[in-house]
């Protein structure tokens, strides 16, 4: 009997990132599903790769930033994909907005409430994907390698290195990283993983050529190929809560950082006294 092939669902899988990881792991026989906002780049895959008698790419539009419309798709995708979800990839994303008038404009009129596109895309989104991937991989039996599934997320750079004029994206990012860096030390427990790529400057569609064309010269434009690398490394490895730091070489594993005794001690007993939150045994 011919192996079922593996599945994954991908936010943000028709451009950039999303779609070079799309693209690498249907060379790998896999069968995936796209939400996004736009369907452009999925509808292209789903052209080059499906055949009449094989669909190998599913794809539905969603706005992560919305819970029915994210449980929407989801729901498609575990029809379309037969009921399993092996690995899952938050990857849709946006990037700062401008979340406050310019600051000449505030000396007089009433207080304006922030824009807050860019957590609810890049954070709460991200969170809304994660909650659908943890209830259906509790749902899911362990694969032939001990795994009911994995996740993996995309922080940036600038979840751990601040960029000043980058606030809300950063908020988002170091959200991503904390997220990361606490779920993925619990879940493993249960047969899951959560990492995450933190790449550099990628060039995509999150920003202008004009920009792109000023960071190439400083060469430090970062391989997409190596953030897709990191992402095989995911799945294939047996590792959690790691952070995979891409830049222009490939990527490297950002060590965890080191805690004075006091602080160490406090980690560990805020986190006996929360786990109750989460299992209704403890
Ligand atoms: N390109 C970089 O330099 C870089 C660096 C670090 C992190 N990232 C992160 O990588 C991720 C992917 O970005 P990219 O660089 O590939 O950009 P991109 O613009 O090429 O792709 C983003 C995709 O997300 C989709 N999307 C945007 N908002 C959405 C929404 N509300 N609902 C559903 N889909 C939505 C877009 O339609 C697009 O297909 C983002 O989370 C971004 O923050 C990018």
């Amino acid at each position: 009997m011919t192996p079922r092939p593996r599945t994954a669902f991908i936010t943000g899988g028709s451009s950039g990132l999303g779609y070079a990881l799309a693209q690498r792991l249907l060379s790998q026989n896999y069968h995936i599903f796209i939400a996004d906002i736009s369907l452009d780049g999925a509808k292209e895959l789903a052209t080059t790769h499906n055949t009449p008698s094989v669909s190998k790419v599913h794809y539905a539009g969603a706005d992560v930033s919305s819970w029915d419309s994210q449980l929407s798709a989801f729901k498609q995708a575990l029809q379309a994909l037969k009921g399993r979800i092996d690995y899952v990839f938050p990857i849709a994303g946006i990037g700062e907005r401008r979340w406050l008038p310019f600051a000449e404009e505030s000396a007089e009129g009433d207080f304006v409430k922030p824009n807050l596109q860019t957590l609810e895309v890049d954070l709460t989104g991200v969170l809304y994907t994660v909650a659908l991937a943890v209830q259906q991989f509790r749902r899911q039996e362990k694969d032939e390698r001990g795994w009911k599934g994995k996740l993996g997320l995309v922080a940036s750079i600038c979840g751990f290195s601040p960029v000043p004029a980058v606030p809300v994206y950063s908020a988002a990012k170091y959200g991503v990283v904390g997220l990361t860096r606490t779920y993925g030390k619990m879940l493993p427990t249960e047969g899951i993983t959560v990492n995450a790529v933190c790449p550099g400057i990628a060039r995509t569609s999150i920003n202008t050529e004009a920009f792109y064309k000023s960071v190439e010269k400083d060469g430090i434009l970062v391989s997409i190929d190596g953030v897709v690398d990191s992402f095989m490394d995911m799945i294939e490895g047996s590792g959690s809560a790691e952070l995979y730091v891409c830049g222009p070489e490939g990527y490297v594993k950002k060590e965890e950082e080191k805690y004075d005794a006091w602080l160490q001690k406090s980690i560990d007993v805020l986190d006996e006294g929360h786990r109750w939150i989460h299992y209704s045994g403890l």
